[in-house]
């Protein structure tokens, strides 16, 4: 008898390397970038197929306006032309788009863009496709206490939970950074709390399907214990280790 793969119900991703990818290729920064849309589309669908819920991915940080001005703008111009051409698929797969970070100061043409995605696509819901656009997780924090702050809400662990940008889905149980660092870089501070996390030394561009396999495989063999003991765990899941 085979055993039953455990799937995580929600996968989030810093699609860490893509600038190393061209880099290594003499190509500009910006074709790691194209290169990594292709790998985005690829990682949903497989998500998708393998009965994932929920995929969140880092496509832009607070701290990316730093780049170079032409790597920005090419980034905008990626996202823009990203939406256009891949809702109407994505629309065909049953996935919900979610933008989630700071939109005041997008400009208008991005901001409608993603405006429309979420529109187009609200009636979906085989997986819920979060991206990240002009996010940092202090940025959550902030705008969520700020939000209670403001509305003369006493802050509580759950209240700012419901405040926070991913107060829609539940926390992520496996979060994947590719391309060979070992850090959280600001994404999901308070979410990933609990999550597995992954790393590897795939650059973006080349996660395929059976890299995320991997990664799931992984994922299936951990034991997720959220404080407690081995031991209670086995009794409450009848999993993992037996106590003595
Ligand atoms: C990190 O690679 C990646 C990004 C900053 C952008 C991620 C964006 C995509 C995969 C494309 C999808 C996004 C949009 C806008 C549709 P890096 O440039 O930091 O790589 P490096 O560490 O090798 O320099």
């Amino acid at each position: 008898m085979t055993a039953k793969r455990v799937v995580p119900h929600h996968v989030a991703i810093v699609m860490d390397g893509n600038g190393r990818w061209a880099t290594r290729r003499y190509l500009p920064r910006v074709a790691g970038h194209k290169k990594g849309v292709d790998a985005l589309r690829a990682c949903v669908r497989h998500c998708g197929d393998i009965g994932v819920k929920v995929l969140t991915v880092f496509a832009f940080s607070s701290e990316n306006w730093n780049r170079p001005a032409e790597e920005v703008s090419g980034l905008m111009e990626l996202l823009a032309v990203a939406l256009s051409r891949e809702v109407p698929q994505l629309q065909a797969e049953g996935v919900r788009i979610h933008f989630v970070g700071d939109r005041s100061n997008l400009s208008d043409k991005v901001r409608s863009g993603l405006a429309q995605a979420e529109a187009a696509t609200a009636g979906n819901n085989r997986l819920v496709f979060n991206i990240c656009f002009n996010y940092g997780g202090r940025w959550d924090v902030a705008q969520a206490a700020a939000g209670l702050a403001a509305r003369g809400e006493t802050i509580t662990e759950q209240s700012l939970d419901r405040a926070m940008a991913l107060s829609h889905v539940p926390d992520p149980d496996l979060l994947i950074r590719t391309g060979g660092e070992m850090r959280i870089s600001n994404f999901l501070l308070w979410q990933a709390a609990y999550s597995e996390l992954y790393f590897t030394d795939k650059l973006w561009p080349e996660f395929d399907a059976a890299a995320l396999d991997k990664a799931v495989a992984d994922y299936g063999r951990r034991e997720r214990r959220f404080g407690k003991t081995s031991e209670q765990v086995a009794a409450e899941t009848g999993r993992g280790r037996k106590a003595a």
